[in-house]
């Protein structure tokens, strides 16, 4: 049977001798107090209070002495661990203290900084000026009609006066949807819209109509393969080209500011008759056709002429009527189309039509955030 071992030399055991613990005492207690945060400070403890930290190993030591340098190194090692678990609790108070003061100064928030740095979405600017174009004509009762953009070629068409071997149909460059003849069309105008009004309800009929339309057109500066139209359509008993000219002018000065009206110059479209293109008073010179210096070069935006072409409008064709089930003998109605891009740039004066299309945030921007 193994009992303590009576013989054993204190003096050779190393890790006992009372300088070792002491320099293991000094050495831990000098790395907790060079621990400089809390992380630091729990790998300290690991190496000096841990299983395989070298007090401990005294520690363990210390059964294998005999009795009297048992108690001599129970007391010198047991003194030196209470040291340095006092020591390090200490430390871990003194490094939390720190450390919550540090956090409350970098988290801290500065309540008083601007807080909507992040530039606000909004709607883009065409979307706004249909909506506006829209307040202009319900303000009047009228209404607001949509349709599909997908259309099918009789009511782009052939109900508004342009069969197929109609010459004008080649003026509207047209995106045909596969296969050839299956009778679809991305719409190249919104009168479809208005062949649907006239179709499905009864005169008398007040609509605007606004949306996206397509032709293969190439995008320049004053051309767009996809753009907006708002058209407008009046079905109604003695409705005259006097009722359109007075509509027209309204729209214009709410758009563009008083004094700025329309004038009529004959044209001619298949769904009306007579037809007329819309010029507007030149909202840069005012229709005096001058540069805005008073010298003698003319203005650059109508190029002199006091005047610029805003759209197409006419008397409804009785034609269009009888293919949209209505009697011409009893109404008779106006039409009229504008591109709301178009109407967007003489607003707002933005010389080229890619910049509404190219989604840049910088040209939405200063129209404000309005949503
Ligand atoms: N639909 C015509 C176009 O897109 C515009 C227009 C509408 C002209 C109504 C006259 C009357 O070119």
């Amino acid at each position: 049977m193994s009992g303590p071992n009576t013989d054993y030399d204190p003096v050779e055991v190393t890790p006992l001798k009372s300088d070792e613990v002491d320099a293991m005492r000094e050495a831990a207690l000098a790395a907790i107090e060079a621990a400089g945060d809390l992380d630091e400070l729990k790998r300290v403890r690991i190496e000096h209070t841990a299983d395989r930290s070298p007090l401990a190993l005294a520690n363990r030591e210390i059964g294998a002495l005999p009795p009297q340098a048992r108690k001599d190194a129970g007391m010198r090692v047991g003194q030196a661990r209470g040291a340095v678990n006092q020591a390090l609790a200490a430390r871990q108070a003194t490094l939390e203290v720190e450390h919550e003061a540090r956090i409350l100064v970098e988290e801290s928030v500065d309540v008083t900084l601007p807080w909507d740095r992040e530039p606000r979405g909004a709607r883009h600017p065409l979307t706004t000026i249909q909506e506006l174009v829209g307040d202009v004509f319900v303000a009047m009762g009228w209404e607001v009609a949509e349709g599909p953009e997908v259309e099918a070629e009789w009511l782009n068409f052939d109900a508004l006066n342009l069969g197929p071997d109609h010459a004008a149909r080649t003026m509207q460059d047209t995106f045909w949807l596969e296969p050839s003849d299956g009778g679809l069309v991305l719409r190249t105008h919104t009168s479809p819209v208005q062949a649907r009004t006239m179709l499905t309800r009864t005169p008398p009929i007040y609509v605007i109509c606004p949306g996206r339309v397509y032709r293969t057109d190439e995008l320049d500066a004053t051309h767009t393969p996809v753009f907006h139209q708002v058209e407008g359509l009046v079905i109604d008993r003695g409705i005259t080209m006097a009722h359109l000219k007075g509509t027209l002018d309204h729209f214009a000065e709410a758009m563009f500011g008083q004094g700025i009206t329309t004038r009529f110059r004959p044209s001619y479209f298949p769904f009306t008759e007579p037809s007329a293109e819309v010029d507007l008073v030149c909202f840069v010179c005012r229709g005096t056709g001058l540069n805005s210096a008073g010298d003698l070069d003319s203005c650059r935006t109508c190029k002199g002429e006091g005047w610029i072409e805003w759209g197409g409008c006419g008397v409804v064709n009785p034609r269009v009527l009888v293919a949209c089930g209505i009697d011409p003998e009893e109404y008779t109605g106006f039409a009229f189309g504008m591109g709301l891009e178009r109407t967007l740039m003489f607003r707002h004066g933005i010389e080229d039509m890619r910049d509404i299309v190219e989604g840049d945030v910088r040209f939405s921007l200063p129209f404000g955030t309005e949503i």
